[in-house]
């Protein structure tokens, strides 16, 4: 359920052009002060970063990282070159390799944890707030220059990932350790409810005051068969902080990137998530 249902949207969605803010693999996020409407991206634009993204895992490691210093720049640009090459050559042609089934699993990804998320925790302040309103256009900065859209979610300070990084930029390693036990709570409170998420990236949460909140449901799964192929995986991941791309991060205090590590394996393991799940007779 969301909230102010059927009121006009905030004046200040309307009354300048939003800002673009973030962006991810199916979505480019715009923002106003408290709030952010989200445009979906078109298939070929999908299909171009997954491709994009292809060429990346390919290239030398410094190379790659290089390019993505300045994600939103060098990554927009190479995703344009390949956009128009896809306008010359068929869909057909790059579906045929596994990009299709990429897309999908993406798409379906996404679809199910927007359900899941909006029916088990609307109204919690694990998500942020959404609201409705009746089809409002907005201007946006860049194409296509404006939107219509219906509603807005509210705008968090900065991703999980930001925060930490910043944090341990100025050296706060306490306050980044307190973020991520927060963290790994939240992710508990999301079994609890039989919720997990196979995509949990530190992009995809967001932080607003003291609470961590998720900020992209894609890949949340109420599937025990999905939370117990994601957490084979898990076991032989050695270092957790590594794979959550905390590796350069952490790289100034390796106790903290113990202790989280210690923790998460502690946690994040098949008995435990299965200790937190609720159980059919839980209901009766
Ligand atoms: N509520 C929000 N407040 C502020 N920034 C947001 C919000 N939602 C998303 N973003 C930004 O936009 C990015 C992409 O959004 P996301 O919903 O994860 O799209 P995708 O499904 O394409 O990954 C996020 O990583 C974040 O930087
Ligand atoms: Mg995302």
């Amino acid at each position: 359920m969301t909230e102010a249902e059927g009121s006009i949207a905030p004046a200040e969605l309307t009354c300048s052009r939003l800002r673009r803010i973030g962006e991810g693999i199916g979505r480019v996020v715009y923002g106003s002060q408290h709030w952010v409407v989200k445009r979906e991206r078109t298939p070929v634009e999908v299909v171009a970063l997954i491709l994009v993204w292809k060429l990346l895992r390919k290239l030398p490691a410094g190379l790659t990282r290089r390019l993505l210093e300045r994600p939103s720049k060098r990554v927009r640009l190479m995703r344009l070159f390949t956009q128009a090459g896809l306008l010359v050559i068929p869909m057909q042609v790059w579906f045929t390799s596994h990009v299709r089934e990429i897309r999908k699993l993406y798409r379906s990804r996404d679809l199910r944890g927007e359900r899941l998320t909006q029916t088990y925790l609307a109204g919690t302040s694990l998500i942020p707030r959404r609201i409705t309103f009746p089809p409002t256009r907005v201007k946006i900065a860049g194409w296509p220059g404006h939107l219509t859209v219906t509603e807005a979610e509210e705008r968090v300070e900065s991703t999980l990932y930001q925060r930490l990084a910043t944090l341990a930029s100025a050296g706060q390693f306490e306050l980044l350790e307190e973020w991520l036990n927060r963290f790994l709570d939240l992710r508990q409170q999301g079994w609890q409810r039989g919720l997990f998420s196979v995509d949990a990236h530190l992009k995809n949460f967001g932080v607003t005051g003291d609470r961590i909140v998720l900020i992209d449901p894609g890949g949340v799964t109420d599937r025990w068969e999905d939370v117990e192929a994601k957490l084979c995986f898990e076991e032989v991941v050695s270092q957790p902080h590594v794979q959550l791309g905390l590796g350069p991060v952490l790289g100034g205090c390796p106790e903290v990137a113990s202790r989280f590590n210690a923790r998460w394996k502690a946690l994040v393991n098949a008995s435990v998530v299965w200790g937190h799940w609720p159980k059919p007779s839980d209901s009766l």
